[in-house]
């Protein structure tokens, strides 16, 4: 799979190997168009890979358990609404919710089935 993130400037390249490793190692497989790299690499990743502004974090798998706790579904709306410092859409004013969907996927590493609201 290419890995757009590496490329970006944004990314330093420990937070790139990081984020490599939480992929390749990641059960949760999810099949990105290139479209979805893309956004992944330039837009989410330019907040969601930076450790100084208190987003959670790329690979950050107990964060994300506490957040996916809410539901799957409630991270994804809360992704296309906006939450906190994040603007609505998680500034990819042309995603679909499909493509967000699938965005929220990787970015936590949790799927739909997984973070069921309990
Ligand atoms: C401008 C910076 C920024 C960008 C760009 C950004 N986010 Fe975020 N994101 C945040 C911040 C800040 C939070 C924490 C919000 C809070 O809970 O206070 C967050 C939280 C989240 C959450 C957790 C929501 C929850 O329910 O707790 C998800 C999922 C998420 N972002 C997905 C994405 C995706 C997908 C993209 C790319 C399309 C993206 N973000 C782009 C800043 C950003």
């Amino acid at each position: 799979m290419t890995w757009s993130i590496c490329g970006s400037r944004w990314v330093r390249t420990a937070m790139c190997l990081a984020a490599f490793t939480f992929v390749s190692v990641d059960a949760v497989a999810v099949e990105l168009t290139a479209r979805e790299n893309a956004v992944f690499g330039q837009i989410c990743a330019r907040c969601h890979a930076r450790p100084d502004i208190g987003v959670p974090l790329i690979g950050d798998a107990a964060e994300w358990q506490r957040r996916g706790a809410a539901g799957f579904e409630q991270m994804v709306r809360n992704t296309i609404v906006g939450a906190g410092d994040m603007p609505p859409l998680g500034t990819c004013a042309f995603c679909t919710e499909t493509e967000i969907r699938n965005l929220v996927q990787l970015l936590s590493g949790l799927s739909p089935e997984e973070a069921v609201t309990p």
